[in-house]
């Protein structure tokens, strides 16, 4: 049995904020003021995060005193560049013999990042600082690819060159193909998605060396998981796989991969192209969420970036993760099915004890309106009508909201849609079936992981992730042989 005896006082001194801005000189370009970053390591010790771009702002304060056993404890504050704070215990347990413990990891900041904020209770979400409103509507995919895992949106003769390299590497290697004979064509997408994508070390062995610096492993990756996702889609409905066509541009490409068939010509519908870019691009970073902190455990024992995003996958896959797109139409295909007693439905929800949820509803981090959840909402409105698609789904999904955003037993907890609720009813508009959704989401994703892995990678003071734990188990026992059991 665990025993917890020791009075713990904690007390936060008033904050002495001292920025410090890495990376960044006065003319806003990228090269690294080398005093200011000694001065950050100093301050930061191994934590200290500094990626090639050199977005890093951190920001070192005042220290908090923890008095544990009569003893006083200094511990360093840190500040984000939005003002986000946390006490860096890095040192706590060599100093006073304990750790903490964070189940959910609730309250943990699990790494330094210049990727993506998020303020959950403002609805607010930006990578690298843009606005994910703004770049939803303005944006191509590919930039943002870019943005997110180099820093910077891309010059045009930047971007010029990274849709070169990713067109030439759309196609998979010939012996891959063969791979999706193996899979059964009802096999989940996501477990044959996982498989393919760490197939890809064995067929690139310059990958082991899991080298942050290596772009011909990131080209490869961002390229070829469309043609992945799309040969495992035509084998599913057992038709012909479609080599890519790289005068496509990249979600063009992907749709003739997933629609076209060899016998007709197919030229991909701008708007459910555009449509499909703004999914993506809603998807792609979300800081340390669940598949992502698996990305980058993965990644912290050195494995290499396909093994890393292949786990990544894995994680995303489950239904309180990325696989909620699918439960979230599964759920509103029961409802309809069953009469369409949406109200009745919400009764359930909120009677603890049916264990049903409303999914689609609800985000560890949000506690607002979840900004890619009104991007989504709107695109519904406006691409079904174009598609000419009725989707009493969509009704449902409204009326459900409606009573949820007056409801008490939400409102009290904060439970909003998230990027789950309204993305499932786009894709089925866009004839992406159901259980490819989370696919969709992966595919969106990739940047994210991508960019989080590299930045780990780069991190001077990186370490293999390996949290401690509380035992609760026996104490030390003497061993029963077998047969005095
Ligand atoms: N329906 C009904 N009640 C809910 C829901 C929901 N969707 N979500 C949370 N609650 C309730 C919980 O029962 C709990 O109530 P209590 O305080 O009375 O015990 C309270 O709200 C807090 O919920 P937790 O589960 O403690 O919140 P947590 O942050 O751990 O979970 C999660 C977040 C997993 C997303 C949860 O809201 C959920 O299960 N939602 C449905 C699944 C879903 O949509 N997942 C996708 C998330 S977005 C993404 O990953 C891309």
């Amino acid at each position: 049995m665990a025993r917890i005896t020791r009075s713990v006082d904690f007390s936060l001194k008033g904050y002495l904020l001292q920025a410090y801005l890495i990376g960044r000189n006065a003319s806003g370009t990228d090269s690294p003021i080398k005093g200011e970053l000694i001065k950050f390591n100093k301050g930061l010790g191994s934590h200290g995060n500094r990626s090639k771009s050199g977005m890093v702002a951190a920001i070192m304060a005042d220290s908090a005193k923890l008095t544990l056993d009569g003893n006083e404890y200094e511990l360093p504050i840190v500040v984000g560049s939005e003002n986000e704070k946390a006490i860096d215990i890095g040192k706590l347990r060599a100093e006073s013999g304990y750790v903490t413990i964070d189940g959910g990891y609730k309250n943990t900041g699990a790494c330094y990042s210049s990727i993506t904020y998020l303020d959950g209770e403002q609805g607010i979400l930006r990578y690298r600082g843009y606005a994910i409103e703004d770049l939803a509507e303005k944006a191509e995919f590919l930039e943002v690819a870019y943005l997110i895992i180099y820093g910077t949106l891309p010059t045009p003769t930047e971007y010029d060159t990274f849709k070169k390299d990713i067109r030439r590497h759309s196609i998979i290697h010939e012996d891959m193909r063969h791979f999706f004979d193996g899979f059964p064509s009802s096999g989940h997408p996501m477990s044959i998605l996982s498989s393919m994508v760490c197939s890809l070390s064995a067929y690139y062995p310059d990958s082991l060396d899991a080298d942050p610096t290596d772009d011909l492993q990131i080209t490869r990756l961002l390229s070829k998981i469309r043609t992945i996702v799309a040969f495992g889609y035509k084998k599913s409905i057992g038709h012909p796989a479609m080599y890519p066509r790289n005068d496509l541009s990249y979600c063009g490409n992907f749709m003739h991969m997933m629609f076209a068939n060899p016998a007709e010509p197919y030229e991909p519908d701008p708007e459910i192209v555009k449509a499909i870019n703004t999914l993506l691009i809603l998807h792609a970073d979300h800081e340390q969420n669940c598949s992502t902190s698996t990305v980058r455990l993965v990644g912290s024992s050195n494995a290499n970036l396909y093994a890393a995003v292949s786990a990544g996958i894995l994680a995303l896959w489950g239904p309180l993760h990325g696989g909620a797109n699918q439960a979230v139409i599964e759920m509103l295909q029961e409802i309809q099915d069953s009469g369409g007693d949406y109200k009745g439905f919400m009764e359930k929800v909120k009677d603890k004890s049916s264990g049903v949820r409303l999914m689609g509803f609800g985000h560890r981090v949000y506690k607002n309106y979840d900004p890619r959840a009104k991007v989504l909402k709107a695109m519904a409105d406006k691409l079904l009508p174009h598609l000419k698609v009725e989707d009493p789904l969509l009704d449902i999904a409204k009326n459900l909201e409606a009573i949820a955003l007056e409801d008490p037993y939400f409102v009290q907890r904060n439970l909003y849609p998230n990027v789950d609720f309204y993305s499932g009813i786009v894709y089925r508009a866009l004839g992406i079936p159901v259980n490819m959704f989370t696919v969709m989401f992966a595919l969106g994703r990739l940047p994210g992981w991508i960019g989080q892995w590299r930045e780990m990678m780069q991190d001077p003071g990186r370490k293999i992730g390996r949290p401690r734990q509380i035992y609760t188990g026996e104490n030390a026992r003497a061993f029963v042989s077998l047969a005095d059991r």
